[in-house]
């Protein structure tokens, strides 16, 4: 029997992701993560459910809810927490919270939570396919290296070269860009994408780093030998909180978002990928 954990579980993909999750019947927990538990919404067969506290930007709230789990604590971990408030704010503050939650926080948890997996464990990342426009506009070429400070590490960042980047300089990336939004023409010297290029430069560049993430932890779990697999997931546009500002209409339920993520936590035992890759259901 299986115990899951799902961080920012509390609305949106991430409820989902429990509700489906509870209706598993080899899993038997499901532990949801909220910053405000008190205000967990009731949710139908919850016998199965914990609901514990964690914001991912405090390392305290993480490393406190890393010692509650405990070793070999879980068989899924879904790491959706996220947030994208470029849509109706492009201030350095917003940019900044935006790296801050959707890498530096990811990034924390993981380090955190990825040893306290059990054996065949499937974690899965919640990414964007905006990830792939962070990448394209950062340097349209892959095969071109163009020599300046981004670019130096922006080919890094193509899962297309064989070069990678470490985990201290995917955390030198996002220091370095979010010091940069602070002055625009060096924003521009440096080569990041561009206002002009994209409506949310932080969230592209802050799931381009989850993905790079993901990719590194993927090569850490082949090589602990505990068939671990990571990877990351892009659910499609789904009509959240997060998007309800898009004057759009959404082609997904959170629900159809929650299915394409859960696909990525029940892959067979002994099966070596995908693992490090991202799912993009768009
Ligand atoms: N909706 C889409 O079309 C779409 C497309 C591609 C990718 N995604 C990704 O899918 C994930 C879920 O998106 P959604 O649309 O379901 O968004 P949402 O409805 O806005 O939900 C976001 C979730 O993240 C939690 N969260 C935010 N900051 C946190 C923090 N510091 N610590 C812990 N939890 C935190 C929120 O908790 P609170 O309630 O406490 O704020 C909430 O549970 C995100 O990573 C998003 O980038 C969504």
């Amino acid at each position: 029997m299986k115990t899951a954990i799902v961080v920012g579980g509390n609305r949106g993909i991430g409820l989902e992701c429990v509700k489906l999750l509870i209706e598993e019947k080899d899993v038997q927990k499901v532990v949801a993560t909220a910053r405000n538990p008190e205000k967990f919404p009731k949710i139908e067969n919850g016998e199965k459910l914990q609901v514990e506290k964690l914001n991912i930007t405090s390392e305290e709230s993480v490393l406190s809810f890393a010692e509650k789990m405990g070793p070999s604590s879980y068989d899924i971990l879904v790491l959706n927490a996220g947030v994208a408030p470029e849509g109706n704010d492009k201030s350095f503050e917003s940019i900044k919270t935006t790296i801050d939650v959707n890498y530096f926080g990811i990034s924390s948890a993981l380090k955190s939570l990825f040893p306290l997996a059990c054996e065949e464990a499937r974690i899965v990342c919640l990414s964007s396919v905006f990830g792939l426009r962070g990448m394209l506009n950062l340097n349209p070429n892959p095969n071109v290296f163009e020599g300046n400070y981004v670019f130096d590490y922006g080919q890094k960042l193509f899962s297309t070269t064989l070069a990678k980047t470490t985990f201290d300089e995917l955390d030198i990336i996002a220091k370095r860009f979010i010091e940069d939004q602070k002055n625009p023409s060096q924003a521009q010297a440096d080569g990041w994408p561009s206002p002009e290029q994209t409506p949310m430069t932080a969230y592209d560049m802050s799931k381009l780093l989850v993905n790079n993430l993901v990719r590194l932890y993927g090569e850490k779990a082949a090589s602990e030998g505990k068939n671990v697999l990571i990877n990351s997931a892009c659910p499609g546009f789904c009509d959240t909180d997060m998007t309800a500002g898009v004057p759009c209409e959404k082609p997904k339920t959170a629900r159809d978002g929650a299915e394409s993520v859960l696909s990525l936590c029940f892959i067979a035992p002994g099966r070596s990928q995908p693992n490090g890759k991202m799912l993009i259901d768009a």
